[in-house]
């Protein structure tokens, strides 16, 4: 993969593919960004490259408008923020993706100038990774240059296709996101911790089986501890709990305790509620067997302190989904204690993206970490070992 280190972009357009798929939520004006992180993460590429002399055109998706124009999809709001964390570059919204008009827009930017392309999945060749496309692109440009970690999992035209066609390299974003995630998976500070929340056992059991080879012990929290319980023969009355998981669950126990796997954390105590509300009232349960009519929606607080000083005495320690309903103040406690226990760890402290990403926000606590990914899905398929094809696109590819 080629760093920026290795480009001469002055004078030269640079197409860089961000990734400013941002929450958005309705305001007086139409849609407003409800959490600017991933624009904020752009930011050093994009200054990096503008301090160069480079000319910019950015392209990005937002949402998933299936390959048509969505007006409340539109980059605007994103051009807007993007104004205000630059207030001295010249920003202009390009009226299409690409095209005649835009590609005449591109070659009117000035040295530092910045054009945004329109939501690139308004075209219907992106997600189909469209040669037509990936071409047209390429046309706007003279270097390519992909920042966006959170779609490196996709193989569209404007995260793969486009990469063949351009010099190309990797931006500092994604770089610094696949050199953190690659570390602690190949060369860990030991002990190796991996956190493992969230609701459902089979959207992260490729990342438990990767942890159990490659870490010291894996915790499990959130609802899909159940399946475990489950599977050891606790009742779990109506907490979430599906037959698949527990299937995955019971393979997982058992490969844990064979020889060379990660030591595996379940809770021993609970937070317990009758109702999935905020105002069902809720209360400690000592032990695991859930009572009928009861669910389970926090770790209690023995299993919180002991998962916090594994933690704490951890070389390195990666987390990914939350303990507990953290949504909710009286089941939040188990999801706050793991993230003040990464803020207190010594060790190298990296979390996943995601729900995990939210309750750090929730917390305040976002700038406790020392690496905080902007990736979601594209974070769990480098954990587990797939090839990102976003990536793999930057390897060898265009002259420079
Ligand atoms: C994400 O938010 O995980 C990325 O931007 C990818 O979005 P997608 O799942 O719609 O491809």
């Amino acid at each position: 993969m080629r760093s920026l280190d290795q480009l001469d972009v002055s004078g030269r357009k640079v197409l860089v593919r961000v990734d400013f798929n941002v929450p958005l939520k309705q305001g007086v004006e139409g849609s407003e960004i409800a959490d600017d992180t991933r624009i904020r993460a752009a930011l050093p590429t994009i200054e990096e490259l503008r301090g160069k002399g480079a000319r910019l055109v950015l392209v990005s998706h937002l949402g998933r408008p299936e390959g048509r124009p969505a007006p409340e999809l539109s980059m605007a709001p994103v051009v807007a923020r993007l104004r205000e964390l630059l207030p001295d570059a010249d920003i202009t919204l390009a009226p299409r993706v690409v095209g005649e008009e835009v590609r005449a827009h591109a070659e009117a930017l000035g040295e530092g100038e910045l054009l945004v392309l329109e939501n690139v999945r308004f075209e219907p060749g992106e997600t189909d990774n469209d040669p037509d496309l990936a071409r047209a692109l390429a046309e706007l440009a003279d270097i390519y240059v992909n920042d966006a970690f959170g779609a490196a999992h996709r193989a569209h035209a404007s995260t793969e296709g486009v990469a063949h066609l351009l010099p190309n390299a990797a931006g500092r974003l994604l770089e610094r996101e696949v050199a953190t995630l690659t570390e602690i998976l190949e060369r860990p500070r030991r002990p190796l911790v991996a956190v493992v929340g969230g609701a459902k056992v089979a959207d992260k059991i490729a990342v438990i089986d990767r942890f159990l080879e490659v870490a010291d012990t894996v915790i499990i929290g959130g609802a899909m501890c159940f399946p475990f319980l489950c599977a050891q023969g606790h009742a779990v009355g109506d907490s979430l709990c599906d037959d698949e998981d527990v299937e995955h669950a019971r393979r997982v126990l058992a490969q844990a305790a064979g020889a060379g796997q990660a030591d595996l954390e379940l809770p021993s105590d609970l937070i317990i509620a009758e109702r999935f509300s905020a105002e069902s009232p809720a209360r400690e349960l000592d032990g695991v067997d859930v009572p009928e009519g009861w669910m389970g929606l926090d770790i209690g607080p023995a299993t919180a302190s002991r998962y916090a000083t594994v933690i704490e005495q951890a070389g390195t320690v990666f987390w990914n989904g939350p303990m507990g309903a953290f949504e909710m103040t009286p089941f939040a406690a188990g999801t706050r204690a793991v993230a003040e226990a990464m803020a207190r760890a010594k060790g190298l402290t990296v979390v996943g993206g995601g729900d995990s990403a939210a309750a750090l926000a929730q917390f305040g606590m976002e700038d406790q970490v020392d690496h905080l990914s902007t990736g979601g899905g594209a974070t769990l398929e480098l954990v587990e070992g797939k090839p990102l094809p976003g990536v793999q696109a930057l390897n060898g590819a265009g002259v420079l």
